[in-house]
Parts: C-alpha cells; structure tokens; sequence
C-alpha cells in the first residue's frame, strides 16, 4: 500500500508568523464547526458511494481496461491525438507534461517510452490544422474524450479526422472514451463498433483524471498510470479523516473558504516547478467550474510559475491589493539538476551562484518569495512534493479534487455540475443551426462601438 508523502504547510497562514492579515487560535477554531459539517456531509456522500471520483483510485474495474487500452496504443502507435476539451483533456495533459517533461517529444522513438501524446484541447482550425499537418496520420491514434458525447470542439475534431482518415481507416485508429450508455458519441460509436471506454456516469469531467480520460493517455505516454491511482489512493485515505488537524483536503479547503470571507478570493497556485505549470491549468478549471456558483460565492483562481511570475505577477502579490491566497508547490527534488560552474567567481553578482546549482537557486527563489510575502504580512501555504511522479502526482490530484468537493460545501454550492458553461453550450449550438440568438446585438441598438 502507497504511503502519501506530500506536506501541507500553513504556518505562514497564520497570525503567529505574518501578524494581524493571518489566522489566529481564535480564528482557526472558529473554522472548526463549519468544517466538521462540510466533512460530515461530503463524508455521507462518499461512504454510500455518491461521489463518483473519490472510488477512482481503488477501482480496478475503471483503471485496469483503461490502463491496459493506454498500454497498447503506447506499443501501436507513433503519436497519439486527445480529442476532448476542459476536464476531457486537462487532467492527462497536465500529467503527462509533468511526467514527461517539455521536450520528451523531441526525442527519438527507442529512447522515449510510450507514445508522443498531443492535446490540441481547443476548437481554433489554426492549431488543430498545424498539428494535422505536421504528424503523420498513418500512425496516429486518435481518443475521442467526451463525457457527455456531445461537445461541439470534440465532435467537430473527430469528423475532421474521419474526412481526412476515411472511415475504415478511422475504425482502427480510434478509441472513444464517452458515457456507458447515453450521449451522440456512444450512439455512433455502438454504430460503427468502434472500440470504446466508458467514463463512470457519476464521475464529471473535471474529476475524470484517474478514469479512462486519463489514465489511458497517461499510460498511451508510457508512464505508470497505476502508481498515479496508488497515489491517488494514499492521499484519499488521509481525505477520510475528519478533523482539520488530520485532512489536508479540509484544511485547505477550509483555510481558503476563510480568507476568501476575509476578502481573499483570488487563489493563486505558484508552482516552483515548470512541470507542474499544466497542473495549474488543471487547477484553474477545477476550481473556477466547481465554486463559481453564486454573486455571493466564487474564489478566482490564478496560477503561476516561479521563477518566471517573479518577474510578473509577484509585485502585485506583495504590494497590491489584500484580496489574495498564495498557494505554493515546491518540488524537494528535481527531475534533474544542472551545477553551476565556478567560473567569474570574482565579479560581483557571478559570486553568489558560481559552484551552486540551478535547482538550488530555483529552491532559494521560492524560499525567498514565501518569506517577503510573509514579511509583507501576506498569507500564503506551501504543498511540499518530495519529487514529480506517478505517485506524488496522483496525490496531487486527489487532493485538490477532495479539497474541491471540501470547499463546495463550504460556500454551500454544488461542485460537480456548471450550469453556466451548459448554457453557453446550448447557445452556440442554437447559432451553429442558424437559430437566431437571443439577447444578440442588432443594428438598432445604441451604438458604442469604435471603429
Ligand atoms: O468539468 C466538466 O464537466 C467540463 O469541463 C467538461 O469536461 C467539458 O465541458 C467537456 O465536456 P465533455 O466531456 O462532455 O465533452
């Protein structure tokens, strides 16, 4: 059984350490009260199985075929195409650049495992033309991800691809992943007898990662895709207990639904790690999608990379206005290190860095930041990763997800649907049949449109 090593450190949360801007003892056991309900409700749900993802991690039923699908087009194929939007892509795009890297795909089949897994994501022709253009679609699989089985972006990629494929050509190199029973894409494919993988219909989309929406492009990449879900597993047992002091989930959960009552509603993730720049587009979604529900109740979410928001962002995280929880990801170990040489060690500014490495001043960096921002009297919180893995990686994701679910209790929404983004979906399918759109501009209205 996985053992979770991941750390949450809210020390330079609180008053103690940063003055008046932090929580004190007093502050810390009011949020008690409203936690255990939020633990005590969420905790019903996932006992009686109501809560879709928190079974992912233990379910073989889910991972194993899955798995097993990835597996095999990891050995078939050259490259492999995801076709799917927001939580249909996010969650394995994220992984696979943390695992892999940004250049894994520049390497030469026999020193890379797996396939070279691409996650055009977006509807734009631009990208999804150049990527077309530029692989070769003769050894290219393609998953066609989509919970629902109807999403516009994903079902207008896939007919793309049919044309320029052909249909028996298509039926070999397809995988749709989809609902068991309902939905376009799984009425098509049962159709065509295409091969297929179901997403459990109580797992939405932006909590699918350790299903087949990301299991299987993760183990397509050639990476443990079962070490993910052991991860995974560890940290939900840790997302069981039910006090603050024992569930980071909760506590995180708790600490931002506290600031954001003290007016810090931008939540920004700061990832000292460009591997984890992609988790915090993931985050992003999970967040925003999942809390964004009423005027009262809807925390903003960023993310960010150091060293490089250093140079961006971080002059409005010290100096701008209070309204801001910084939440940072720092990587113990990194995927690989670079020593820097002693050279010019005699010139001011080359001194301090000839004979250290890279990852130690990246490492100083983040300290750094953490520190000025606490000196400045502004909270944040530290998630400490012994390393970037499977492992580490699955737990990274329950976690935000258990938080997530934590937090939508809280605020007292519901996480898991997004009534918003359905409407806007209804709305370009009514323009795409050339319904008229209502609320739509027309030529008698004021005008206060420069030209
Ligand atoms: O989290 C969600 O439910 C959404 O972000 C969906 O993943 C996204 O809208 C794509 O939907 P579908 O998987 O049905 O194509």
């Amino acid at each position: 059984m996985a053992r979770s090593s991941l750390i949450l450190d809210a020390n330079d949360a609180l008053a103690s350490r940063i003055g008046t801007q932090g929580l004190s003892p007093s502050d810390l056991d009011a949020m008690s009260p409203a936690a255990s309900r939020a633990w005590e409700s969420l905790s019903k749900r996932w006992s009686r199985g109501e809560v879709g993802f928190w079974k992912l991690p233990s379910d073989e039923s889910v991972s194993a075929p899955a798995i097993a699908v990835g597996e095999e087009l990891a050995e078939r194929f050259e490259n492999v195409v995801v076709l799917g939007i927001g939580g249909s892509s996010l969650g394995a795009k994220a992984a696979v650049a943390a695992l892999g890297g940004p250049y894994r795909d520049l390497l030469p089949r026999g020193q890379r495992q797996g396939a070279r897994v691409f996650f055009p994501d977006n509807s734009d022709p631009s990208t999804f033309a150049a990527l077309l253009d530029c692989i070769d679609l003769g050894s290219t699989c393609f998953l066609a991800i989509t919970k629902s089985g109807g999403t516009a972006e994903t079902l207008s990629q896939l007919m793309i691809v049919r044309e320029r494929l052909g249909e028996s050509r298509l039926a070999q190199q397809l995988v749709a992943i989809t609902d068991p029973a309902g939905g376009a894409l799984r009425k098509l494919a049962h159709e065509q007898g295409w091969r297929t993988l179901p997403v459990p219909p109580d797992v939405g989309g932006r909590y699918s990662v350790l299903s087949a929406v990301g299991l299987t492009p993760i183990a397509a990449a050639g990476f443990d895709a079962g070490a993910l879900c052991r991860g995974a597993d560890a940290m939900r047992r840790r997302c069981e207990a039910p006090s603050l002091r024992e569930n980071p989930a909760l506590l995180l959960a708790a600490i931002h639904h506290a600031f954001d009552r003290r007016g810090r509603g931008v939540h920004v993730l700061f990832s000292y790690a460009d591997a984890l720049r992609e988790f915090g587009d993931w985050f992003v979604q999970l967040w925003a999608e999942s809390l964004g529900k009423s005027e009262e109740a809807g925390p903003t979410p960023v993310r960010a990379v150091g060293a490089t928001d250093q140079h961006s962002m971080l002059q409005l995280l010290m100096e701008g206005p209070q309204d801001k929880l910084v939440t940072f990801l720092a990587v113990e170990e990194p995927v690989a290190d670079l020593a820097i040489p002693p050279v010019w060690k005699d010139r001011a500014s080359f001194d301090l860095l000839a004979g250290k490495s890279l990852g130690g001043l990246l490492d100083a960096e983040r300290r750094g930041t953490t520190a000025a921002l606490a000196q400045a009297g502004r909270p944040s919180l530290t998630l400490r990763l012994p390393r970037v893995d499977a492992p580490a990686l699955g737990e990274l994701f329950f976690l935000w997800e258990a938080a997530t679910a934590s937090a939508g209790a809280l605020y007292g929404v519901d996480p898991f649907d997004q009534p918003g983004v359905e409407a806007s979906k209804r709305l370009t399918k009514a323009l795409m049949s050339g319904e008229p759109m209502p609320g739509a501009q027309t030529a008698e209205d004021p005008a206060f449109i420069l030209r």
